[in-house]
């Protein structure tokens, strides 16, 4: 009974444990799902660290009672709201209605004494269970997914869908975040916070790139930025009068070199304290200098970074072009799921486009539309106004933040249609002499010889697709002309709904050809049809034992 008076005490608890009773695990409310986020990326970033400040995290027995398991964390304040989920063990998030509430449970908690080791004490909000008596307990806990659909069940569901469309739909809604993935990121960027402010007590960790910008897929990396802002800037706050305080500080020769030393440290510390953070790799001499560790308790492959504000500026203006128009995520999700299965993208670094590459060509396609379904960011930074504006490092990153003033497009063509014109128009793209480019929206010379040149939207002297090699971007424009051939074809020969053929998405997933590159177009597309023609013969008798690995990472 003080159970339930407490969680009544905390607005929200009831109504959002009973919804997540009423949903079987892994169909959870997404957050992103069937809804277009109209929220501010500021607002919700700063909500959901709030919110990630009154989370722990727990790994808990495999046996144990959810009702008992919650009455006796609530001793230390109600509880908002909490989610199981496995990874090697099963772990709780559970999120109180108070921040003290946290700092109460973790009074009652002790280092452990380890028979063989040493324990190096640390207080963090990354908690274990015991239980006294381990016979007592019964599981009965229903654990929420983190992981992508299996390739099998992701080629049912596509194959059974009526129309591109809704097969565009669908993979979007069985690959993007949940809300609950989404809390266990912003948990961990919150946990890294804690370990890192041993250091820069005031610093910040936050999400950026596909973690943030909706675009993410599950089982996507996650990109950390440690933010020193308030570190740098509180000295500005505390002169009076004609005195000016400073701190003493060292000095180092140059930005890169002061980050290269932060991350260092920090990267010691995650190796050295850090609760589950394994794999620490300080990768310091990379253009943009980073600490690569897995967080084994979330499962997150985690890449921290400082001084880059300007990506998580770009994951802002992602947001804002994924929350416009709601085919924009789908077609995004479309091509993302495509290049991987046909290894155009991967998750080791090298030559091959990325997923960041792909998405600014979407949106540049979209800016493209008659009439366009995605404005310029040029139109952007038009809509903005004195609070928008922004400089980084001298670039100007000022754009509309508020989605409210951004007018929807009047373009109604469907995502079919889209998904063929998007092949269509990059099979066909002058990539050897034009860059692609969201700020204007059009097509303008290429500055060097890179084989593929996207002008990154606001360090406009880069191009973010540096590294991708001649013979990947032939790759990709030989699987986009026979993708668009494919689709071509299935509009005229489409099988009945009852029928188990691979069509629309599903026949483009599909593995290619071996030597594709030596074939010319015209037996590129016989050899296609022929391919296809196999395929769906061999798929007729084993529907799924032939579909092409599409999982993420
Ligand atoms: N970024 C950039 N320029 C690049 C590469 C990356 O500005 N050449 C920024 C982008 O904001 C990008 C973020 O860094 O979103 C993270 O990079 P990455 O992890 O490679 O891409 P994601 O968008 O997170 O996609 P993925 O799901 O593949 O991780
Ligand atoms: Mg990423």
């Amino acid at each position: 009974q003080r159970l339930i008076v407490r969680l009544l005490s905390c607005p929200g608890t009831v109504a959002e444990d009973l919804r997540r009773d009423e949903q079987p695990s892994g169909s959870v409310e997404t957050g992103f799902e069937d809804k277009i986020p109209r929220k501010r990326f500021s607002e919700m970033q700063n909500e959901r660290r709030e919110q990630a400040q009154r989370t722990v995290l727990i790994h808990c027995p495999e046996k144990i009672s959810e009702n008992k398991f919650l009455k006796y964390l609530s001793q230390h304040g109600p509880i908002n709201n909490h989610f199981f989920y496995e990874s090697f063990g099963l772990y709780a998030v559970v999120e109180f209605c108070r921040k003290e509430s946290v700092g109460s449970l973790q009074n009652g908690t002790h280092t452990p004494n380890m028979a063989m080791e040493t324990a190096i004490p640390f207080r963090s909000r990354f908690l274990s269970l015991k239980l006294k008596n381990q016979t007592s307990e019964q599981s009965c806990i229903q654990s929420s997914n983190q992981l992508p659909p299996s390739n099998r069940k992701l080629f049912e569901l596509i194959c059974y869908a009526e129309s591109i469309d809704d097969q565009l739909n669908t993979l979007l809604k069985e690959f993007q975040l949940t809300e609950e993935n989404t809390k266990l990121r912003y948990l961990t960027c919150s946990l890294i916070e804690d370990i890192a402010a041993a250091y820069f007590p005031d610093c910040v960790v936050r999400p950026f790139g596909s973690s943030v910008n909706t675009f993410g897929k599950l089982g996507c990396d996650l990109d950390m930025f440690l933010d020193l802002d308030e570190t740098r800037n509180l000295s500005t706050h505390k002169t009076s009068g004609n005195f000016l305080m400073e701190f003493q500080v060292k000095n180092v020769p140059s930005e890169r070199i002061a980050t290269q030393k932060i991350l260092s440290v920090i990267g010691e510390c995650l190796d050295h304290f850090g609760p589950g953070c394994v794999g620490v790799q300080k990768i310091l001499n990379a253009r943009c200098p980073l600490v690569r560790f897995s967080h084994q308790a979330s499962g997150f492959q985690c890449d921290l970074t400082t001084n880059n504000k300007i990506a998580l500026t770009s994951s802002e203006l992602l947001y804002i072009y994924g929350a416009l128009d709601s085919r924009v995520r789908a077609l995004v999700f479309g091509i993302r799921c495509w290049a991987r299965a046909h290894s155009l993208t991967s998750s080791i670094p090298g030559a091959w486009i990325t997923n960041f590459s792909l998405t600014m060509m979407v949106i540049f396609f979209l800016q493209r539309r008659s009439p366009p379904i995605l404005p310029t960011l040029d139109s952007l930074k038009t809509l903005a106004d004195a609070e928008d504006k922004c400089i980084i490092e001298g670039n100007n990153c000022t754009f509309v933040r508020d989605l409210n003033r951004i007018k929807p497009s009047g373009n109604t063509e469907t995502l079919e249609l889209l998904l063929k014109e998007f092949f269509e128009y990059f099979g066909n793209f002058a990539f050897n002499k034009n860059s692609i480019n969201i700020r204007q929206g059009r097509e303008q010379n290429k500055p060097d010889s890179s084989p593929l040149y996207i002008q990154n939207p606001f360090e406009t002297s880069l191009n973010i697709s540096k590294n991708v090699s001649q013979s990947q971007l032939q790759k990709f424009v030989d699987l986009a002309q026979e993708s668009a051939w494919i689709l071509q074809q299935e509009a005229t020969h489409r099988p009945s709904v009852s029928s188990n053929q691979p069509w629309g998405l599903a026949a483009i997933l599909l593995p290619s050809v071996p030597n594709r590159g030596s074939l010319t177009k015209k037996k590129r597309k016989r050899s296609a049809n022929e391919r296809v023609k196999n395929l769906l013969e061999s798929l007729k008798s084993n529907r799924t034992a032939n579909f092409t690995e599409t999982n993420e990472k």
